[in-house]
C-alpha cells in the first residue's frame, strides 16, 4: 500500500513538474487575447520574439543569476530581484506583487500581467536582454507568420 501510494504520488506530481512548452502561434494567440499586442507600443511579434529567446516558450524555465543571487522565472524569464517574491532573493522588491511560482504556471495569465508591469517602466522592453539582443529594431514579421490570431476559445 505504501509503495502504491508513493507510485501514485509520483505519477500525480508529474504534470506540475513538466510544465508546458507553447507552440509559437499558440503563444501569440494567448498574448493577443490578453492584450499584449501593441501594449505600450510593442507589437505582438516583439513579445513572441522575446519569449522565444528568453525561455523557448517554456513556462517552467528557471535561471539563476550569480551576479545578484536573483532568479528568472517562466516564459518571460521575469526576475525575482524586482518583480516577484521567491523568498530567497536579497533585497527583492516584488513590484508585481506575486509569488514567483505564479510565473511558472501553464496558465500564463499571471506572467502576462507581470510582463505588462515590467514593460510599463521607462526602460520598456529593454528590461529583457533577449529583446535587446535578438528582437529590437529587426523585422519581426516571421514571429507571427501564418498564425491564426483571432481564434475563439483560447
Ligand atoms: C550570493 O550568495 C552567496 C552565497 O550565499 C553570497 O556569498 C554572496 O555574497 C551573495 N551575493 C550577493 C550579491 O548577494
Ligand atoms: C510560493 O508558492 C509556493 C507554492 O505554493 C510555496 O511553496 C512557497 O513557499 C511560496 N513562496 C513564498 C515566498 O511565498
Amino acid at each position: 500500500m505504501k509503495t502504491l501510494l508513493l507510485v501514485l504520488a509520483g505519477f500525480l506530481s508529474l504534470p506540475a513538474t513538466d510544465g508546458k512548452i507553447f507552440e509559437r502561434c499558440e503563444f501569440a494567440a494567448v498574448c493577443k487575447k490578453n492584450g499584449l499586442d501593441d501594449f505600450r507600443g510593442y507589437s505582438l511579434a516583439n513579445w513572441v520574439c522575446t519569449a522565444y529567446f528568453e525561455s523557448r516558450f517554456n513556462t517552467r524555465a528557471v535561471n539563476f543569476n550569480r551576479v545578484d543571487n536573483s532568479t528568472d522565472y517562466g516564459i518571460f524569464q521575469i526576475n525575482s530581484r524586482w518583480w516577484c517574491n521567491d523568498g530567497k532573493t536579497p533585497r527583492a522588491k516584488n513590484a508585481c506583487g506575486i509569488n514567483c511560482s505564479e510565473l511558472q504556471k501553464d496558465d500564463i495569465i499571471a506572467a502576462i500581467t507581470c510582463a505588462k508591469r515590467v514593460v510599463s517602466d521607462p526602460a520598456g522592453m529593454s528590461a529583457w536582454v533577449a529583446w535587446r539582443n535578438n528582437c529590437q529594431g529587426r523585422d519581426l514579421s516571421q514571429w507571427i507568420k501564418d498564425c491564426k490570431l483571432d481564434m475563439c476559445g483560447l
